[in-house]
């Protein structure tokens, strides 16, 4: 016996008034369908099976990097039903297998939901997820019969009383291959949609005695589908808020929880404080007493304990070490290693550069493919001038090295250890250790001048 998962995502989404299919829509910088699978994958099935149709091509090539997930792919050329959505993915399907038919549209269940759906699959039982609803518009309805679910009727189809039933069909089962197959086969489309819908294997399986066993979500929002860009706002933010509650049961301060964003991972130490609009991309960690100041994006980047990243900084592929101080507003581009108490002051860009314990770039700097040692300080304005057109070139600037205010250093070059280059040199060779070097034209004092005067 394996599980085997069914995700459909033939679907249009008409609604969401796009030219991309609706599952490729991103939830926290993901995509729908992309949630969906990863929350399956992690049931560890034997396979799972994504059933496309619209934009079929475009959907199977979001995923291309994923080959962890081992999906198969059936194409629906044309949207029947989800009844007959789900016959396409048959194949490679055993009769004794588990098989959980979940939706490309609905991001957020719980992946223990999906294995309580699994734990009451057997061969006289279906599992059917259901909730109450306060308002169940839309929604197929659970009709029951002295307590027992003995079918599941359409909006569309459904008689006055029925529509007055708040029990509603989240849309996700878990029923055996064998079942799933021979009740499909008997599936029409004799109703208001015209479509097969796959809700109709309830009354069938009951009248051959099989038992629908209901199991409920812990919270609504795991069964929210997106049909509109509306509802997908609403997600997002639940999704979000449901984040920051993580972290700030993991010890982390938030200035408002609803305003921090994490679309990707975040780790985090303990004691960690983070102020108002900051976004977090991809993997992403911040050790202990780590501070984030207002209006942040850290994207992919490490931060160790006791730094402090100041306002509207931007991290994106960098390593922050420890006890250091970043901005504000300072870029701290791909391959930036930052060691141990260094200082990156406003409106400094470092891009490639590994910059050595106690170092400062306090302001105004562009520190690039370069390697900095420690205690170096490098003075205001100081560029790195890394690229000649063509090429990249390297700028090395050994421990103990003091750059004067305003230098341009042309790579590739290196600095030696102690060196003193004076303020607004252009240094185009490499200075020797412990050497002052100036290269900048000889100022002149002229006494015999005198300042014009307009006319
Ligand atoms: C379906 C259920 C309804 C349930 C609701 C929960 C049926 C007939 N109805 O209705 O009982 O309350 O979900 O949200 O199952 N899809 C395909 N191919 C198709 C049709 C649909 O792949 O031919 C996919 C869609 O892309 C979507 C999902 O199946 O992801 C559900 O389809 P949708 O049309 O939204 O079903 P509902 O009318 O919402
Ligand atoms: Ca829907």
């Amino acid at each position: 016996m394996a599980t085997r998962i069914i995700v459909l995502a033939a679907g249009k989404g008409t609604r969401m008034k796009s030219a991309m299919p609706k599952v490729l829509h991103t939830l926290a910088g993901k995509s729908l369908l992309l949630h969906a699978l990863d929350t399956v994958a992690s049931l560890t099935p034997a396979g799972i099976t994504v059933v496309i149709g619209h934009e079929a091509e475009q959907v199977r090539r979001s995923v291309t990097d994923r080959s962890d997930l081992a999906l198969h792919w059936a194409v629906q050329e044309q949207q029947l039903g989800t009844g007959h959505a789900v016959l396409q993915g048959l194949d490679g399907i055993a009769d004794d297998d588990d098989v959980l038919i979940t939706y490309g549209d609905v991001p957020l269940t719980r992946a223990s939901t999906y294995q309580a759906l699994l734990n009451v699959c057997s061969d006289q039982s279906i599992g059917l997820l259901t909730l109450l609803m306060d308002d169940p518009t839309g929604y197929g309805r659970i009709i029951r019969d002295g307590g027992a679910i003995v079918g599941v009727v359409e909006q569309k189809d459904a008689t006055d009383d029925q529509l007055t039933i708040s029990e509603v069909n989240a849309g996700v089962v878990a029923i055996k291959g064998g079942s799933l197959r021979s009740l499909l086969a008997r599936v029409d489309n004799n109703n208001a949609q015209g479509e097969y819908y796959l809700t109709d294997i309830h009354k069938l399986a009951v009248k051959e005695g099989l038992r629908i066993t209901a199991v409920h979500p812990e919270d609504v929002w795991e069964t929210d589908g997106v049909n509109s860009r509306s509802q997908l706002a609403r997600l997002e933010r639940i999704h979000q808020q449901n984040l920051a509650e993580q972290l700030m049961a993991n010890g982390v301060s938030l200035a408002d929880p609803a305003r921090i964003d994490i679309r990707g991972s975040l780790q985090t130490g303990t004691d960690v404080s983070i102020d108002v609009n900051c976004v977090f991309e991809g993997n992403c960690s911040v050790g202990s007493n780590v501070s984030i100041g207002q209006n942040c994006l850290i994207s992919g980047s490490h931060i160790a304990d006791n730094s402090v990243i100041l306002a509207n900084c931007v991290l994106e592929n960098a390593a922050v070490g420890e006890n250091v101080t970043v901005g504000p507003f300072a870029r701290l581009r791909p391959g930036t290693e930052l060691g141990s108490n260094v200082r990156i002051g406003n409106f400094v860009e470092t891009k490639n550069a590994q910059i050595g314990h106690a170092s400062k770039v306090n302001h105004l700097s562009y520190v690039g493919d370069s390697v900095v040692g420690t205690n170096v300080n490098v003075g205001a304005g100081t560029i790195t001038c890394n690229y000649d057109g063509a090429n990249k070139h390297r700028t090395t600037i050994e421990d103990d090295v003091f750059i004067g205010s305003n230098s341009a250093l042309v790579a590739p070059l290196t600095i030696g250890a102690g060196a003193t280059v004076g303020a607004g040199s252009t240094i185009g060779r490499n200075v020797p250790a412990n050497r002052l070097s100036i290269a900048r034209g000889k100022q002149i004092d002229l006494e015999h001048w005198t300042r014009p005067v307009k006319k």
